[in-house]
């Protein structure tokens, strides 16, 4: 008999718990680090000041959820019966509990989400009500926010003791993250497929579903595990990730945190760089009359784009110092699957071009690709070529990681966050030049 997930959990958050008390009671006086001037005003890059256990990012190595390279959770992960790919159901076990599940955990787990899938009709309703030009972020992030009346921790807050807020955070967790695809998958098809819609199949994974309900064939039901799967988490510092979190941090329940959290994703340095990808693709193709370009021609658009003070979409990264391995295993999907494709041949010469020129141009720390970089071309592929629903997507995947990550942070009692501030007077006082 397959253990239940929160049970399961349970165990997990009781285990830990005694982790955090002896690091605090006994450690807490302990450095991790210091903070410089250039971290003060310079976004906090570096700045050891948060803890999670659900991923950790190598500046070099890049992401390892629980422990495992991209790799090695593709491999370990039991995989949809006629596909290569994981559950997303699965991933979820593993994000949450920090053990890869078997077969029969993960079909607890789709069972799970499988009986809180259905959306309420009054976010059906909200969504028909927004103008159809409102962006597709805005019009997740309103559908999300409107859900916080179903919420079951602020049910309970006043009933139960700090010990157990997880336990409704949980509820709210897995209510939400199941009416997630199926609310992006309808924003998609009311706004770019003539307002049809297609409804869930009960009997299909999170991802093979999704795919049935935006309309289109296999193997986009691969792309989607994948693709939620490689979004899912960053560690905790990103913009996305963080917004959550510190929402989270003041026991705003998962609705208004997972709100935030879209909200962040929504800017065109974060999630929204999938799509300025495309855009941006999409205007060399125009210019080169949808010619495949040299590397000579494709390095003068790059430096076009520097030198006209814009961002090359798709490369640098805050914290990786290498090649983002989500773009490779995305890189490699295309490779099997899409190699011909002429909008993955202008990633592919913009992946040998770029990282020369940015490294010419000497400012970028990290010259190489990250994630966004890869990802709209395999969504162009399938024929979802409404780049402005690139992100939509991205938070479908990143709500995954961000809702293991406020679970736990309820569970194991993390404080609200309340970073100090100074002012520039004290900073220039500090350094003598006042
Ligand atoms: C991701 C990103 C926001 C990280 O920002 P960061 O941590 O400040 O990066 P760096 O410390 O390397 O930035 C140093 C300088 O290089 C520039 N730089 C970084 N990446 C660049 C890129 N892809 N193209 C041009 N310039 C870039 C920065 O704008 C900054 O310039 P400034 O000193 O004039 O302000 C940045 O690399 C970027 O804007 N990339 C393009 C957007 C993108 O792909 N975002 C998705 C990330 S997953």
């Amino acid at each position: 008999m397959a253990e239940l997930l929160k049970e399961k959990l349970e165990q997990k958050i009781n285990d830990w718990r005694p982790r955090t008390t002896k690091l605090l009671k006994d450690y807490g006086d302990v450095k991790i680090g210091e903070v410089t001037i250039a971290q003060a005003i310079g976004g906090m890059r570096g700045v050891k000041g948060l803890v999670t256990d659900i991923s950790y990012l190598d500046p070099v190595e890049g992401i390892r959820f629980r422990g495992y390279t991209i790799p090695e959770t593709l491999e370990k992960l039991p995989k949809v019966p006629g596909s290569n790919m994981p559950y997303v159901e699965g991933f979820f076990y593993l994000l949450l509990t920090g053990d890869i599940p078997t077969e029969s955990e993960v079909e607890v787990v789709a069972k799970e989400f499988n009986k809180r899938k259905q959306v309420p009709n009054y976010v059906i309703d909200l969504l028909r009500a927004l103008p159809r030009d409102t962006h597709p972020m805005t019009m997740l992030s309103t559908a999300v926010v409107a859900m916080q009346r179903e919420s079951e921790f602020v049910k309970e807050y006043h009933n139960i003791s700090k010990h157990d807020y997880w336990k409704p955070t949980y509820e709210d967790a897995l209510n939400l993250l199941a009416k997630l695809p199926s609310i992006a998958a309808y924003i998609y098809r009311m706004k770019y497929r003539g307002d049809t819609i297609i409804a869930p199949d009960p009997n299909l994974d999170m991802g093979g579903n999704f795919a049935h309900m935006m309309g289109v064939d296999k193997p986009y039901d691969d792309v989607s595990r994948l693709y939620f799967l490689l979004h899912s988490d960053h560690e905790s510092g990103n913009v996305s990730a963080h917004a959550g979190h510190l929402i989270s941090s003041a026991l705003s329940d998962i609705y208004y945190s997972i709100g935030g959290m879209i909200n962040g994703l929504a800017g065109p340095l974060h999630g929204l760089a999938n799509q300025e990808v495309l855009m941006w693709i999409q205007g060399v193709m125009d210019q080169m009359d949808h010619k495949i370009p040299t590397e000579e021609e494709m390095k003068k658009f790059v430096w076009d784009t520097l030198n006209s003070g814009q961002v090359v979409p798709g490369f640098g990264h805050a914290v990786l110092r290498q090649t983002d391995p989500r773009y490779m295993a995305q890189r490699e999907f295309s490779l099997a699957h899409l190699k011909d494709d002429p909008i993955f041949k202008y990633v592919d010469v913009l992946y040998k071009v770029v990282p020369p020129i940015l490294e010419e141009q000497g400012k970028a720390k990290n010259p190489w690709p990250n994630v966004d970089a890869q990802s709209g071309v395999i969504q162009w592929h399938y024929g979802v070529k409404e780049y402005d629903f690139y992100t939509v997507l991205f938070s479908v995947g990143r709500a995954l990681g961000v809702c293991a990550n406020i679970i736990w942070a309820r569970a194991l009692g993390y404080p609200i966050e309340r970073p100090k501030s100074l002012t520039t007077d004290m900073l220039e006082k500090i350094v003598g030049i006042k």
